[in-house]
């Protein structure tokens, strides 16, 4: 069911023309290649637009098509994902291109319910795929694009629910009909980014001013409406650097499932919330600093101590390595943090 006071599909042309003049210029625009766009996609659910694309130059740059990425080494694919976080989406790509090539001869499903089979593509990067290889009537929704319709629409449902992006999807399904969905929907995008921010909205030089329910109402600084979340979670943990008598740092890898899957780190354990103090002033070695890293579910708190032996005999899983071999091997963006705060060479 559609809300009555949805205007149709009245805010595509405004935003067309809006788009036309004032759309942002990116790299990933002037392509319809469907695995380009995949990538930028990807790429930009990690990080902001500055960074995204130099991350996305780079990564395009080693595998410029989907049988490179498909053939590479799963280590290589993370180096150049290093720094981005959340592996799991270097994994997923990796493992998504390897169906494409294996499964539809190398040549991406067009429609968004096939892309979506794909590892790691959920309806949002389906859609994203969908409308701007291959034309497909569809809205891409993203949180800006969420802010926008709650605005034009007025509606204080919580964007955060399910059952108001799926209402949302419908409407803007409809406002795409028999119109350029990729000029649309990239229109809406910017017009979230730059002009329907979430303070001091542009609304005056807006081209939806005239249709925008929240505009009408004076509700614009009240929505969107997120229902609140419960508090974060907050794990705790030591973190050691260990050299040999060259000076080279002790390492380990990860498993490949779950959290930094694959990655390498330097030796650390979890500490139990209440026990943390304690066992911080107990700790041997040298306590060098303490702080704190952001998780999708929940916040790390660590604590690096310089342990001066090393640990016994090394696991199957850890080596030694110098300053110039670290280079190979791709760190969670965390552990490159605390190796740059202790100065390790
Ligand atoms: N953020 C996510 N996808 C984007 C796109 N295609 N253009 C601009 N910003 C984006």
């Amino acid at each position: 069911m559609i809300a009555q006071f949805a205007p149709m599909n009245i805010p595509g042309p405004l935003i067309l023309e809006w788009y036309a003049r004032e759309g942002r210029k990116l790299p990933w625009r002037d392509t319809t290649d469907p695995y380009l766009i995949w990538i930028a996609e990807v790429v930009l659910q990690q990080t902001r637009i500055a960074q995204g694309i130099s991350y996305y130059y780079r990564f395009i740059g080693r595998f410029p098509d989907v049988r490179s990425l498909a053939e590479a080494e799963m280590d290589e694919v993370l180096k150049y994902w290093e720094g981005l976080g959340y592996y799991s989406r270097a994994r997923n790509l990796h493992a998504a291109a390897q169906s494409i090539v294996n499964e539809y001869g190398g040549e991406f499903p067009t429609h968004y319910k096939a892309l979506m089979k794909l590892k790691g593509i959920g309806p949002y990067t389906a859609r994203a795929i969908g409308s701007f290889a291959f034309g497909n009537a569809t809205g891409v929704i993203d949180g800006n694009v969420l802010r926008v319709m709650s605005r034009v629409l007025g509606d204080a449902s919580p964007v955060n629910q399910q059952r108001t992006r799926e209402r949302f999807q419908e409407i803007i399904d409809q406002w795409v009909q028999g119109i350029d969905s990729r000029g649309f929907n990239h229109g809406i995008m910017d017009l979230g980014s730059v002009l329907c921010t979430p303070t001091k909205p542009g609304c005056m030089i807006c081209p939806l001013e005239g249709i925008c329910e929240a505009r009408q109402q004076g509700t614009t600084h009240l929505l969107p409406v997120k229902e609140k979340k419960a508090a974060r979670r907050i794990r705790f943990f030591f973190f050691y650097l260990i050299r040999n008598a060259e000076g080279d740092l002790l390492i380990r890898q990860r498993p490949p499932k779950g959290v930094w899957g694959g990655l390498w780190e330097i030796p650390n354990r979890e500490v139990a919330p209440e026990s943390w103090e304690k066992r911080k002033q107990q700790q041997e070695g040298v306590f060098l600093f303490s702080g704190k890293h952001v998780f999708t579910h929940f916040d790390m708190q660590y604590a690096v101590f310089d342990l001066a032996e090393g640990l016994g005999p090394l696991r199957g899983d850890e080596l030694y390595v110098s300053p110039e071999q670290r280079e190979r091997y791709a760190f969670p963006r965390a552990v490159l943090n605390m190796l740059e705060e202790a100065q390790v060479r």
